[in-house]
């Protein structure tokens, strides 16, 4: 195996160019039929409601075995339609994780709701149902806000415990709506994100396990009398013949552009997914001990959009690969209630297991195009960057 003594230049390894995401491999890859979706885009004339949507929508929910499926305009949009078509509302507390990226707090608050932060697993890093049931009973004898929703997180893209979760949703009648927007690709007792939750919202950011060349999210719907709402909401709240406004709603659609290019990048996922998994397995069967990578409830699979350890001393680690051409990024090192747009929502005792995941989280670089000689030269730097840390 490439030891880490033997180096290259910054950025450049003896195993070439190591990419924390790759985009360029992939375009490399599929680019002319690419070129050939964009051109028909360009042919029909149709960027808004093309043909490419509606195709879309299918596809993503014969993979996902949801119902349905609503293509719509980000992540940001996909989590706000279903909170507005379920009445979510001024007054109405919604419980998420405390460890998430701002978009899932930003979508509470665009509908009026209170966001109500929420403790995580130290292995598995997504929300833990136990401290949920807890917050729930603390807002219920608080008696100010109406337990209204939860939004469990995939973090890095292993599905959210929808089980346990569930059950105390439904103890409580709370409406579940998945944030997989890192999610997808990941599998849990045989189901698909997307088919997890009665709605789950997923984000096509160029970056994400699925990314489009631009913005892009979706819903997906493990029941179909919800869809006609989501489709109103996402065309500024019209009927179907386009002219009523029958509710309130905003622009949240995807553009045909985006659904073109989608549709090229579906038909390689599975060989894409196989290939991160494959790099997953060699950093989990090397780094476990040296570090923790994240772990997955027993029936799931993650999607590896994302693969995150916790390591003390992750400042020093994260330089010391830094030097030897291994970039890195850090998801996330602040938690939402101590970020100042959401402080006011902090709980009085903090939220202390995302507190110490944040001070210590590292992502290494996941994608499908690494080749097994870089995961191992990956993971030969992080040994040594742990072994030269320890005290
Ligand atoms: C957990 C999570 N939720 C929501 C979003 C929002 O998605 P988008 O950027 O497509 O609006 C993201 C995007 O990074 C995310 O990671």
């Amino acid at each position: 195996m490439n030891g880490v003594s033997n180096l290259m230049l910054a950025g450049k390894t003896d195993v070439g160019e190591i990419a924390f995401i790759d985009l360029k491999a992939q375009q490399r890859r599929i680019r002319q039929r690419i070129e050939a979706r964009l051109q028909a885009v360009l042919d029909h004339g149709r960027y808004i409601a093309g043909p490419e949507i509606e195709e879309l929508e299918a596809l993503l929910a014969e993979k996902t075995g949801a119902a349905a499926a609503v293509a719509c305009a980000s992540g940001t949009a996909a989590l706000i339609i279903p909170l507005l078509a379920e009445g979510v509302d001024t007054g109405d507390a919604v419980f998420l994780p405390a460890f998430s990226y701002n978009a899932t707090a930003n979508a509470v608050l665009l509908t009026g709701a209170t966001p109500v932060f929420v403790d995580i697993d130290p292995e598995t890093f997504n929300m833990d149902a136990a401290d949920l049931a807890r917050r729930i009973d603390e807002v219920k004898r608080e008696g100010r806000l109406r337990p209204a929703a939860v939004i469990p997180v995939d973090l890095f893209g292993s599905p959210a415990d929808y089980p346990a979760i569930s059950a105390v949703a439904r103890r409580h009648d709370l409406f579940v709506l998945a944030d997989g927007a890192q999610g997808y690709g990941g599998k849990l007792n045989g189901k698909w994100v997307g088919n997890l939750a009665p709605a789950t919202a997923t984000s096509f950011f160029p970056g994400k396990a699925l990314g489009a060349y631009g913005d892009a999210g979706a819903i997906l719907a493990q029941d179909l009398s919800v869809i006609e709402r989501w489709m109103s909401i996402r065309w500024h709240g019209t009927d179907a013949a386009r002219k009523n406004s029958v509710c309130v709603g905003f622009n949240g659609r995807m553009d045909s552009f985006q659904a073109a290019v989608l549709l090229e990048k579906i038909a390689i996922f599975d060989e894409e997914l196989a290939a991160r998994r494959m790099i997953a397995e060699i950093y989990e069967r090397r780094l476990t001990g040296a570090v923790r990578p994240q772990r997955h409830l027993p029936g799931a699979q993650s999607g590896y959009g994302y693969f995150t350890i916790r390591t003390p001393g992750r400042d020093h680690v994260a330089a010391s690969l830094k030097a030897q051409g291994v970039p890195t990024a850090i998801y996330y090192s602040t938690p939402l209630h101590k970020m100042p747009a959401f402080e006011r929502y902090a709980p009085a005792g903090g939220v202390k297991v995302t507190e110490s995941v944040c001070a210590d989280v590292l992502s290494l670089p996941m994608h499908p195009y690494l080749t097994p000689d870089q995961a191992h030269y990956i993971c030969d730097c992080v040994e040594a960057a742990v072994r030269a840390n320890e005290p």
